[in-house]
Order: C-alpha cells, then sequence, then structure tokens
C-alpha cells in the first residue's frame, strides 16, 4: 500500500482552552500547535481557534515520492486543483472543505516492548482464575495509546468518497452507499470514516485503547467528572469489531475510546471472508445501545449552519 499511517487532522474550535484542559484529564500529551497524542505517539490532533467548530485538515502518510506522484496523477485526472511539494500533495475536498494532505513519513512506530499486557479471562470451562480477583478490578484510568481513526460528517458523500478513494488512494474496508463508508490508509480496518451531514463536521475521532477494560476505566472517569459527557455506549461495532465508548468533548465533537479493531493486510482476504457488504442492520453496531439522534444530525446544527453561512458570505 503505498499510503501507510495517519498522520493526525487539524480541528478549528470555538474554545481551544476548553478542549486543552479536557485532553489534560484525558492524559493525552502536547499541545494545540506541536498536536496532542496518545501514549505511543503517532497521529495527532492539532487545534485552531475559530467562530464555530469545524474540521481543518487531513494529514495521511506516504512511503516515498512515487506515491506521491501517482494520488498527483489521479487526482488531476479526476479534475482536481492539486498543490504540490517535492513532498507532499493537497486538495480541498469541495463537499467536506477539509484539506487533505498526502506526505512522505516515517512508518509509525511500534509501541514499545511490554506496553501490552493482556490478561485472559475466564469463561466456562477455561478458568485461569482462582481464587483471586480480576486484575481489571484494581485497573485506573490511562491514557489512550494512539489515535486511531476520525469519521467526517459531508453533505455530499459521494464527492467526499470519490476523492479519498479514486484521487488520494486510501482503500475500501466497508460501505454502504449514501449512508456510511470506511476508508483505510493503513492496516486498520479505518482511519477515515464518512457519514452524511447537512453541514460538514469533525463528526468523531477515535483513540485506541489496549482492551475493553481500558475502555472501561478511562470512559468511566471522563464521565464521572461530568455525567453530561457520556453519548453512547458500551457496545460492539459490527464494522471493524471495535469496543467502542463515546463521549462529548467540549468542541461539540464526539470523541470514541475504542479497542479490539479489525486489522487488515490482505485486500483479497478480507473480502473473501465475506465482511463486505456492510448489512444496514450492522451500520450502528453489533450490540450496544441504539444510535443516537444526535450521531445523525448534530445538535449544533444550527450554529453550525450560521457559522458556515458567515464564513462563506
Ligand atoms: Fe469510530
Amino acid at each position: 500500500m503505498s499510503l501507510h499511517r495517519l498522520l493526525g487532522f487539524r480541528a478549528a474550535v470555538a474554545d481551544p482552552a476548553a478542549l486543552d484542559s479536557y485532553y489534560a484529564e484525558l492524559g493525552l500529551r502536547g499541545d494545540a500547535t506541536a498536536g496532542y497524542s496518545g501514549s505511543d505517539g503517532g497521529a495527532t490532533v492539532q487545534v485552531d481557534e475559530a467562530p464555530f467548530r469545524r474540521l481543518v485538515a487531513l494529514d495521511i502518510g506516504a512511503h516515498a515520492e512515487r506515491d506521491i506522484d501517482a494520488a498527483q496523477t489521479r487526482l488531476e485526472a479526476g479534475g482536481a486543483t492539486v498543490t504540490r511539494t517535492a513532498e507532499s500533495v493537497s486538495v480541498t475536498d469541495p463537499a467536506s472543505r477539509v484539506h487533505i494532505t498526502v506526505r512522505v513519513a516515517e512508518p509509525e512506530a511500534a509501541p514499545p516492548a511490554g506496553s501490552t499486557q493482556l490478561v485472559t479471562p475466564n469463561s466456562p470451562g477455561a478458568t485461569v482464575r482462582t481464587n483471586e480477583r480480576a486484575p481489571a478490578v484494581f485497573g485506573a484510568p490511562r491514557p489512550p495509546r494512539r489515535l486511531g481513526h476520525l469519521v467526517i460528517g459531508t453533505p455530499d458523500l459521494a464527492t467526499t468518497r470519490d476523492l479519498l478513494v479514486d484521487g488520494i488512494g486510501v482503500k475500501v474496508s466497508d460501505e454502504v452507499d449514501g449512508i456510511i463508508h470506511f476508508l483505510r490508509c493503513s492496516t486498520d480496518h479505518h482511519n477515515i470514516g464518512l457519514v452524511h451531514s447537512p453541514v460538514p463536521i469533525l463528526q468523531h475521532y477515535s483513540w485506541e485503547c489496549d482492551d475493553i477494560d481500558h475502555v472501561g476505566h478511562t470512559a468511566t472517569a471522563l464521565y464521572r467528572a461530568d455525567p453530561d459527557r457520556h453519548a453512547w455506549g458500551l457496545g460492539r461495532h459490527f464494522a471493524g469489531s471495535n469496543f467502542y465508548w463515546y463521549l462529548r468533548d467540549p468542541s461539540g465533537a464526539f470523541l470514541e475510546l475504542y479497542s479490539d479493531l479489525d486489522h487488515i493486510d490482505d485486500d483479497d482476504a478480507w473480502e473473501q471472508h465475506g465482511r463486505t457488504p456492510l448489512a444496514l442492520e450492522h451500520i450502528a453496531n453489533a450490540w450496544g445501545p441504539n444510535l443516537p439522534t444526535e450521531f445523525v444530525v448534530p445538535s449544533d446544527l444550527d450554529a453550525l449552519a450560521a457559522g458556515w453561512a458567515r464564513l462563506d458570505s
């Protein structure tokens, strides 16, 4: 795959200081300018100040300059106007208004050895722990490991999807035309998701945790500090298979904590195992609470529409 990793994204929010405090509570490293990252480093979230929240930019890593050349060729063949430097090519999606850049980047560093220590649970007929409590009950909230994906809300799904797939060169893992697309620029099942939105938004962004207990401990600490933060979860998605728990961030976007995501390193094997097409009944989840309405129509839609109208006037 010529593309190999998500490098990060840049969001604009009305109150960067509130988001900075929230990220500090979550245990993220970094700052708004350098970017916030999980405990393993890797992809970052950069934050600007703006009158209303929006996703400004998305950065994707490629192996070599020839991969940038290929992306430029595909984008221009599709009629896009690109900006080219020696090591990058950029284009603005007219639908989501996101500035997308593909740049030459080093592969993502492997997690530190021994940094993941999974514990096998007891199950019927397979008792592995006797006369002691599960280690997970003593767990404490800790920072997520890495930024894994973001989901873009776009008023024109087909335009955004085609620019990313046919132009940028990301791959499709699961999709239902007109509803949702799960795209990857690495071996993660998805690094970029697309959903329809009446106005362009950063719908959610997601941080990988070690396991379901890591998700649970960290999400619980955040919502106990402010119960209004809880948005959706706990559940397991069908697309990607991951456990999820969504919280509201101070900007109005959803922040997801997840674990146990599908990985794909053989395109044919994934298709052969019949994981596509994504069934309609599985779009929200395999199990868990019903999809909240605000995941389809943003609760701050009127303010966002007014913000875009001002920006475009
Ligand atoms: Fe997600």
